[in-house]
């Protein structure tokens, strides 16, 4: 068993943006745990999303945690607003801050957990020296910047050498840390994602693009026991 259960968090990048709230509400009666919530600024990256006022908008929608995945250049000017908008998590891209232990104190200061992006091509390395303030390390399988795109296979290495790093920071007498995959997870490929050891598994195409999200979320979770029981 793995130190966190595993956690659905579907991305509304690819909801149904004219029927917001209705989609959160659907997607968590579907069995969701968390809604992820892309901010993207046509800066940091090439595409223009979602800023505070919606998730303001969504919050009373439902009692699910809100994974905010900034990927946004800066990012100590959202972090307060996305924490008076209801956000529970923040993530921010460590090329986006200059000072980047500050903005993940800044985050906890405004009552959230704090967790670090990285891009494909990001080294484990930004992690070093900050890992006492990180509650979650989120991984990108795709490069940020749009839903529906096909999961990069080098990202499952990452995803192991990751968890040896928070199981030996873990077993040295630190915090646990979740570790969260995102871009590319689907029904077939989340077994070998989870096998790798991630947790929290982001799914935005694979999710909304379904006619039923239940049967998408049990049919993941269903890849997720079989690994967890396969010994
Ligand atoms: C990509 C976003 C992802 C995206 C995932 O930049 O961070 O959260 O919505 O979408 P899928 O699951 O379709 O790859
Ligand atoms: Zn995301």
């Amino acid at each position: 068993m793995r130190q966190h259960p595993a956690v659905i968090a579907p991305s509304i990048l690819s909801a149904d943006f004219a029927r917001l709230g209705e989609e959160v509400q659907n997607v968590i009666k579907a069995g969701a745990d968390w809604i992820h919530f892309d901010v993207m600024d046509n800066h940091f990256v090439p595409n223009l999303t979602m800023g505070p006022m919606i998730c303001e908008a969504i919050r009373p929608c439902t009692e699910a945690p809100i994974d905010v995945h900034l990927m946004c250049q800066p990012v100590d000017a959202l972090i307060p607003m996305f924490a008076k908008a209801g956000a529970n998590l923040i993530t921010f891209h460590p090329e986006a801050s200059a000072h980047i232990d500050r903005s993940l104190q800044l985050i906890h200061d405004h009552g959230c957990q704090a967790g670090l992006v990285l891009n494909p091509a990001t080294p484990l390395q930004v992690l070093d020296y900050v890992l006492d303030k990180i509650d979650m390390i989120l991984l990108m399988s795709v490069n940020p910047g749009f839903g529906g795109q096909s999961f990069i296979p080098s990202a499952l290495q990452k995803i192991k050498d990751t968890r040896a790093l928070i199981d030996k920071w873990v077993q040295q007498g630190g915090q646990k840390i979740r570790l969260e995959v995102d871009g590319g997870v689907k029904i077939d490929n989340i077994a070998q994602i989870r096998a790798a050891g991630a947790d929290t598994f982001v799914a935005g195409s694979a999710v909304f693009g379904a006619y039923d999200y239940g049967d998408v979320i049990s049919q993941m979770r269903a890849q997720i026991y079989q690994v967890d029981h396969a010994n």
